[in-house]
This record gives structure tokens, sequence and C-alpha cells, in this order.
């Protein structure tokens, strides 16, 4: 159980591995000034912006400042996100080994603040006290992740900023734009404009949930330009957080297939962007065409997105397509496959053997935590089982079990709840319940952590079918998130103990006008 001296007094959220509040206060003011170490300079630059809107201190930097960021190499052992951070009465000093430990511990100095630190408008009379306190902080999993469907409803950027903002606050590192899908493509891609232009729209949307037959009659589209999805992701970098892109194929591309018919199966075929929800028959096909337009989309993507992993989707494929198709049969003579099944996973090998040969990692969806080739890092959500398949197959692993991590549930029974995907409820306990890393034979024989080792973490997702507005994103993620946000970095806490911090933490995300669920 991590030392914390007065739980009651410290909120903050996730949980820090160490923190012992001493008595006494640092009084920040408009004298206050900041001692930046080398390499800091990024991290100030961020406590400045955040700080600025609500205390309006100017927080200049000077070789005589109280309030020292620094790296310190010595503290290696606290990894890539770990921090130190004391303040007393007249000092205050945040140390971390790489960068993104100093990013994460100017959270935890916000959060020390008075809640009205994080209002968009002056607080003028509020007195901008830290608690003396000593913490040494790390995450357990180095994943901790939220994604975001901006395929099924677009949202514009600022908004994407604005949600990078809340995953900074609770020391998420990833967030994962889900950006294309059956029912619209959001990413512009130089060689095939009609992707945007014409993928990016649909004529109306289904009502309901899937099979419903009920259609609201009104368009949607949208798409990013280049610049904003670059600028997103600067933005996100200088708060510590990785955008991982996600293009999916060969499944679920109905909307590039109605930009590019001959990328599929039936080439003389028009189709529309999908109004429905549900998984959709059209998928791409296995011809060399179409390889090299996924390569191509990919190598744009790779310019756009610096980040390590890139995730090619890879679910809900259904092969009825190839088994109707001669050049589907040509392959899968050709390659010496077993049958139209196993396209699917061919397929999925040649473009992340693309990925790998560009120095990046593919991620996908698993179905079963067995298809998907060993070079990939596999998101599971299907099935608490296939956490334990992939992990052992030597996957490394994102659990992402969807009966605790998907915020398109409702997250009670009650009938005010807005509509949300049929088929449970996932509560807050339930979330906060969530074990990434799944109990195998291994781990309780002989205290092998071969899987706990492969286990990358966790993330939420929100899928957008029936949420079209930033007020319901924020419904359906708050307080959610802020449990995934707790057990990804810390690992198991007390309930009592989440509760009683999320209570402290509430009067943060009121300060920052987050529309949650009460
Ligand atoms: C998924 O829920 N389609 C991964």
């Amino acid at each position: 159980m991590p030392a914390q001296s007065s739980s009651s007094a410290l909120t903050l959220l996730p949980r820090p591995t160490e923190a012992v509040l001493r008595p006494g206060h640092f009084a920040l003011d408009a004298d206050t000034a900041l001692h930046i170490g080398e390499g800091a300079e990024p991290a100030a630059e961020l406590l400045r912006t955040l700080l600025a809107p609500a205390t309006g201190l100017p927080l200049r930097p000077s070789p005589d400042g109280r309030f020292t960021l620094a790296l310190d190499s010595g503290l290696g052992d606290l990894g890539e996100e770990g921090y130190a951070l004391t303040v007393d009465p007249h000092a205050v000093l945040l140390r971390a080994a790489h960068p993104t430990g100093l990013l994460r511990g100017i959270q935890t100095a916000r959060q020390l603040l008075p809640p009205q630190a994080l209002s968009a408008t002056e607080q003028r009379g509020t007195r901008w006290l830290l608690p003396c306190a000593d913490i040494t902080d790390a995450p357990r999993h180095p994943w901790r992740g939220a994604m975001l469907d901006v395929a099924r409803h677009f949202q514009p950027v600022s908004y994407l900023r604005r949600y990078v903002d809340l995953l900074a606050l609770h020391k998420l590192s990833v967030f994962h734009l889900h950006l294309t899908d059956d029912q619209g493509w959001r990413m512009p891609v130089a060689a095939f404009p009609k992707l945007t232009e014409i993928g990016g729209h649909r004529t109306e949307s289904q009502r309901g949930p899937a099979g419903s037959g009920a259609y609201d009659g009104v368009p949607h589209g949208g798409a990013y330009t280049r610049a904003e999805l670059t600028g997103l992701v600067r933005y996100a970098a200088a708060r510590g957080v990785t955008v991982v892109p996600e293009i999916e194929m060969p499944g679920h591309v109905r909307a590039a297939l109605a930009a590019y018919p001959r990328l599929g199966n039936h080439p003389e075929r028009t189709l529309d962007v999908w109004t429905r929800w549900g998984v959709c028959d059209t998928v791409l096909g296995v011809h060399d065409e179409v390889l090299d337009f996924c390569r191509t989309v990919l190598d744009e993507v790779m310019d756009v997105f610096p980040s390590p992993y890139i995730h090619l989707g890879g679910e809900e494929c259904p092969t009825a397509e190839w088994t109707h198709s001669a050049a589907a049969r040509e392959r899968a003579v050709a390659e010496g496959l077993s049958g139209f099944e196993a396209l699917h996973g061919w397929f999925l090998g040649r473009i992340g053997d693309h990925l790998v040969r560009s120095g990046r990692r593919p991620v996908g969806w698993a179905e079963t935590g067995a298809e998907l080739p060993p070079e990939f890092t596999v998101m599971t959500w299907r099935e608490p089982a296939h956490a334990l398949t992939a992990a052992r197959r030597g996957h490394p692993v994102i659990n992402a079990h969807h009966r605790a991590t998907y915020l398109d549930y409702a997250q009670s029974d009650a009938a005010h709840e807005p509509p949300a995907q049929p088929g449970g409820v996932v509560d807050l306990r339930a979330v906060h319940a969530h074990d990434p890393v799944p109990e195998g034979p291994e781990e309780s024989q002989d205290g092998d952590d071969l899987v706990a080792g492969r286990v990358l973490g966790t993330q939420a997702q929100l899928w957008t079918e029936f949420v079209t507005t930033a007020a319901h994103i924020e419904y359906l993620t708050y307080p959610r998130l802020c449990a995934l946000a707790d057990r990804g970095w810390s690992g198991p806490t007390d309930w009592t103990d989440f509760r009683s911090r999320l209570d402290g933490h509430t009067a943060r995300l009121d300060a920052l006008g987050v529309h949650r669920h009460p």
C-alpha cells in the first residue's frame, strides 16, 4: 500500500506511489520564479500554460527561482514517466529522469493547488498554496489510453485538444484516434483525395441501435486537415500524450470503398458511405492495388503521426465477399493459404510488415486472441480470456475488455441515461475493478511474470454511434475514465479510497467545466 499520510487531504488522481503530506505550504505568487534546468524548458512552458488562465501568474525563469524543474538521471529507476516532487515552505523541487516524468509531475502540482487553479477564467482572491509534501511516483503500466471514435461522429480538432488536456490531467499516455470506419473517413491522404471528399460525408445516420430501421435524414460529415492533425500531435506531445492513429482494414472500410470502388471485391459497384450501425459485409479486396493503397495511406499516416504504434483495426471482417471473388481465390491459392478465412491474417501480415519495415509497430483488435500475426501488439476486447491467450502467444497486450472499458455502454440502468450501446451497463465500479493483467497458472505457480510483463496496459473506448456532441462525450467519459486512469497508473486501489479521492477530484472536473455524469 502506498504511504499516504493524509488521504483526505491528498485527493490526487491517479493515486501516487508514495506521498507524504507535511505541515505548511508553499505559496505561488507573482514573485515566484522558475529555476529551469537544462531540458526542463518544455515542462516549464506547460506549467505556465496550465496555470496562466486561472492564476495569471507569470512564473518567469530565474536562476534564483524557488520552484525548480530539473532532469535528474539519478531517478532512472522511476522510468520514462516517474518523477519526484518535494514541496517545502520555501522551495518546490520537481525532478525526473525523463522529460515526460516532469510533465506528469506538473499535473500533480496542478492537482495539489486549490481546484480553482484549473479554471479557464481568472480567479481573483484565491491563494495559490501548495501543501508541503514528498511525492515519489511512477506508473504501473506504460499504456494508459482512451480511444475516441471520430469516424462515426466527427468532432472538430478544437474539441480533440480539450480531450487531450483532460487525458493529460489524469496522466493518461495514449490518445487512440479512430479515424476511419464504414460511416466516415476523417484523415486526408494526398494521393487519394476522395477518401475525405466522398468518404467524409454520409447522407444520414441510423437512429437507435443497429437494425432499428430508423434514420434521422440529416447529412453528417467532416474531415481534418493535415495541419490540424500535425498540430494536434504536437499539442498532445507537449502534454506527454501520444496520438495513436487507427486506420481500419480490411473490414470497416465502407467509406473508403464509396470513394474508390475499385479497392473492393466488386469494382463496378457504387456504394454509399454507410448510414447504418453494425458490421458491414463490404471489405477490401486482396489484389495488389489494394495493398499499394494501404501502404500509401499508411506512409502518409506515419508522416503525420510519429507514434511508435499504428493501429490497423482488423476486427469484424466478414469473409463472405472473398468467397465469391475469383481474385481472392487466386490470392489464397498463390499464397498457399488454407482458405478464405486465412486471407485476413495474410492481409494484416503484409501491411503489418510494411509498418515494421518503417520502424513502427502494428496494433490490431483481437477477435479471438489467436489470429493476429506475431509482430502485432494486440488490443483484446471481446473476452477476458483473450488477453491471456494473446500474451501467452508472445504478443504485447493492451487489455480493453468491453465489459470494463467500453464507455458507450450506459453507466447505470437508470431511466434518465441517454441512449447507449445496448447489452449492458459499465458502471464506475466495473471500470475501477478492471485488472489489465490476466490471471494465469504461470503467475500463481512460480511467480513468473511472463504474462504480466507483456501487458502494456489498458484503455477506454468511446464508440460514437449515439454520441454526437462534446457534452455527451464528457458525460460518458467522466468519471469513468478517472477510474481507468487510477487503475492503469496505480494498480489496484481500494474502492473507498478511490471514491474519496474522486470526491475531491470532482471539484477539479467542475472547475474545468467537464460535463460529467453526476
Ligand atoms: C470493436 O469493438 N469493434 C473493437
